[in-house]
C-alpha cells in the first residue's frame, strides 16, 4: 500500500514540477546569471553529483559568474552574494529590504515551533519582540556580570577534565571539551541553575541531533517531495519529544523558583544559583509576543534551545582554531601567556574586565575569526518584497545567501590573507576594521546589519575567556606522531577534519 502511495506521489510530483518549470520563466526575468540547470531539477542534481561541500562549489562558481549569481536548486532559487560591496549594500545600506528569512521545511518548523525563534522569524513584529527581549534581558552588562559564576564553574570543570584526559590518554582533545563547556554555560544562562554533567551531555546530544536533522535535505529544495519523507518527519517528531523531555523539567523547576520569589538556598539544594530575573527563561515567562500572546512550554523550549544551539558550536569552533594556531606557533602562545601573567598573574582568575586589558588576546581571537569564520555563509536571508541588487531582480521568495567568508580572504582587502598574524589587528591592515560591518564589510563573522548575531559580545567574551584560561593553565604542544592538521570539514560550522589533539603541561604548581 505504501508503495502504491509513493508511486502516486511521484506522478503528482512530476506533473507539479513540470507545471512549475513552465510557469517559472514568466516570473523570473533578469535574475543574476548562473550555471545552466537540468529541466525540473535546476542545478540540484549537479550539486549532488559533485559529492563535495557546497561551499567549494560556490568558490568555483564565483570565479566564473562574479559577485552575484543564481543557483536553481529544485523549486528554490538561491541568489549567492559574495562581494564586500554588495553584502554591505544589502545588509547595511538597504538593511530593511533584505532582513527577512525564507520559508522553512516541515522539519525545521517542528524545531522552531512554527518560526517562533529570533533566527527564523520573518522580519516583523514577532522577530522584533523576541530580539528586543534577548538584547535587553540576556546581554546587558548587569546580566553578564550576574552570570560570571557560570563561566568560572564551567571553565574550572573543563580544566579539570583536560588534566584528567591528558593523564589517561597522554593528550587532550580540544573541540569536544570546549563544546561541552560552551553548552554548559549557555544552558545555565538559560535556566539559572547548576546542572549535572550527565544532563548537560544529554542536552548536548539532542542538540547535535537537531542540527543534523535540520541540515538541508531534498524536500527543502523540492517541497513537493515532502510526502516521500514521512519517516524523516516521524524521526524529527521523536527527537523533538526527547528535547521537550530534557528541557521542560528545567523550565518547570525554574518557574516554581520564580513564583516562590527565589530565596531559600536550602530548599533549592543550592541548585538555583542565579537570582530571580537573571536567567533567560525568566524573561520569557512574562513575555507577550505579537500574534502568539504568552509563550507556552513548546515555545520556551524552542527559544532556550536557540540560545544553546546558536552559541555552542560557533564559539567552540573558534576556540579550536585559535588553539590550533597557538599549538603550531609557540611564539604566539608565549607572547599571549606573558600578557596573561602580566595582567592577572600566574594563578589569578581571568575576568571579563581583565580580557578588556589584554590587547594581544583580542588580536589573536579576531585573527581567528577572520582566518576561520565558524560559518562561511550567514543564515539564509530573504527580501521583504521583490527588489533589485547589483542591477538584477531579487524575487521575494528567493533565498539570499551571503558568502561572507570570502571577504576575509580577499587579497584586495587584506595583506597575505592566508597568513595567521594577530599583529595585523594591533598595527597593520586590521587596526581600523569594524567587525560589525557597519562602515564596510572586510570581515563579518557574525553577519552585519539588522540580522547581525545578537550574541556577538557574549560569544566573543566566552572565546576570549576560554582561550586565556587554557593558555594560563597549560603549555600546549603538538603531539609528535599526530601533528595538527588544518584540513577543514563542514559540520554546521567549519571545523578541523581531524579534531585538534595536544600535549598539555601544567604551567604552575597550584
Ligand atoms: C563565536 C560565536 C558566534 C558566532 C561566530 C555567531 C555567528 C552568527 C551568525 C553568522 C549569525 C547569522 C547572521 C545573519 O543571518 O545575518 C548569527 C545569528 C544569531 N546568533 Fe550568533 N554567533 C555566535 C554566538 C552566539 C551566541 C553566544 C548566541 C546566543 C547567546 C547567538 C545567538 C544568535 C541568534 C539568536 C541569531 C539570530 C539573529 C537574527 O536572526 O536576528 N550567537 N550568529
Amino acid at each position: 500500500m505504501d508503495h502504491l502511495i509513493n508511486v502516486v506521489i511521484l506522478i503528482l510530483v512530476f506533473f507539479s514540477l513540470l507545471f512549475l518549470q513552465l510557469w517559472r520563466p514568466l516570473s523570473r526575468k533578469n535574475l543574476p546569471p548562473g550555471p545552466p540547470g537540468w529541466p525540473l531539477f535546476g542545478n540540484l542534481i549537479q550539486v549532488i553529483l559533485q559529492r563535495r561541500p557546497f561551499v567549494f562549489i560556490i568558490r568555483d562558481l564565483r570565479k566564473k559568474y562574479g559577485p552575484i549569481f543564481t543557483m536553481q536548486m529544485g523549486q528554490r532559487t538561491l541568489i549567492i552574494v559574495t562581494s564586500s560591496d554588495l553584502i554591505h549594500e544589502a545588509t547595511v545600506q538597504r538593511g530593511a529590504d533584505f532582513a527577512s528569512r525564507p520559508a522553512d521545511s516541515p522539519i525545521r518548523l517542528i524545531f522552531s515551533s512554527g518560526k517562533c525563534t529570533i533566527n527564523s522569524a520573518e522580519y516583523g513584529p514577532l522577530w522584533r519582540a523576541l530580539r528586543r527581549n534577548f538584547v535587553t534581558e540576556l546581554i546587558n552588562p548587569t546580566r553578564v556580570r550576574q552570570c560570571d559564576w557560570i563561566r568560572n564553574w564551567a571553565i574550572e570543570n573543563q580544566l579539570e577534565r583536560l588534566k584528567k584526559e591528558a593523564t589517561e590518554n597522554g593528550f587532550a582533545e580540544v573541540l569536544s571539551n570546549c563544546r561541552l563547556t560552551m553548552c554548559s554555560i549557555l544552558i545555565c544562562i538559560c535556566f539559572g541553575a547548576r546542572i549535572s554533567e550527565d544532563l548537560i551531555k544529554d542536552i548536548e546530544s539532542v542538540l547535535k541531533g537537531v542540527i543534523l536533522m535540520s541540515t538541508p535535505k531534498l524536500p527543502d529544495f523540492l517541497p513537493v517531495l515532502t510526502p516521500l519523507f514521512r519517516r524523516h518527519v516521524r524521526e524529527a517528531r521523536e527527537l523533538r519529544k526527547r528535547q521537550m523531555e530534557c528541557l521542560v523539567p528545567l523550565i518547570r523547576e525554574r518557574k516554581a523558583f520564580v513564583e516562590r520569589g527565589g530565596g531559600d538556598h536550602a530548599v533549592n539544594d543550592g541548585k538555583m544559583a542565579s537570582p530571580v530575573g537573571a536567567a533567560y527563561v525568566d524573561s520569557l515567562f512574562e513575555l507577550e509576543v505579537p500574534g502568539r500572546g504568552r509563550l507556552g512550554e513548546e515555545e520556551l523550549v524552542t527559544l532556550c534551545s536557540e540560545v544553546i544551539n546558536g552559541g555552542t558550536d560557533t564559539s567552540a569552533t573558534a576556540v579550536e582554531w585559535a588553539m590550533f594556531h597557538l599549538v603550531t606557533d609557540q611564539e604566539i602562545q608565549e607572547k599571549l601567556y606573558d600578557e596573561i601573567v602580566e595582567v592577572v598573574g600566574e594563578n589569578g582568575v581571568v575576568t571579563e574586565n581583565d580580557v578588556e586589558k589584554m590587547g594581544y588576546l583580542g588580536a589573536v581571537v579576531k585573527e581567528t575569526f577572520r582566518r576561520h569564520p565558524p560559518t562561511h555563509f550567514v543564515l539564509s536571508h530573504a527580501a521583504v518584497k521583490e527588489t533589485e541588487l547589483g542591477g538584477y531582480t531579487i524575487p521575494a521568495d528567493a533565498n539570499v545567501e551571503f558568502y561572507t567568508a570570502w571577504v576575509a580572504e580577499d587579497p584586495g582587502l587584506w595583506n597575505d590573507p592566508g597568513e595567521f598574524r594577530p599583529e595585523r589587528f594591533l598595527e597593520r591592515d586590521g587596526v581600523e576594521v569594524d567587525v560589525t560591518g557597519t562602515r564596510a564589510v572586510k570581515m563579518v563573522p557574525f553577519g552585519s546589519g539588522r540580522r547581525i548575531c545578537p550574541g556577538m559580545s557574549l560569544g566573543t567574551l566566552h572565546v576570549n575567556l576560554l582561550v586565556a584560561r587554557m593558555v594560563q593553565a597549560f603549555k600546549w604542544l603538538p603531539v609528535p606522531d599526530a601533528p595538527p592538521d588544518p584540513t577543514e570539514t563542514f559540520a554546521f560550522t567549519v571545523v578541523m577534519k581531524n579534531p585538534l589533539k595536544a600535549l598539555i603541561l601544567p604551567r604552575s604548581s597550584s
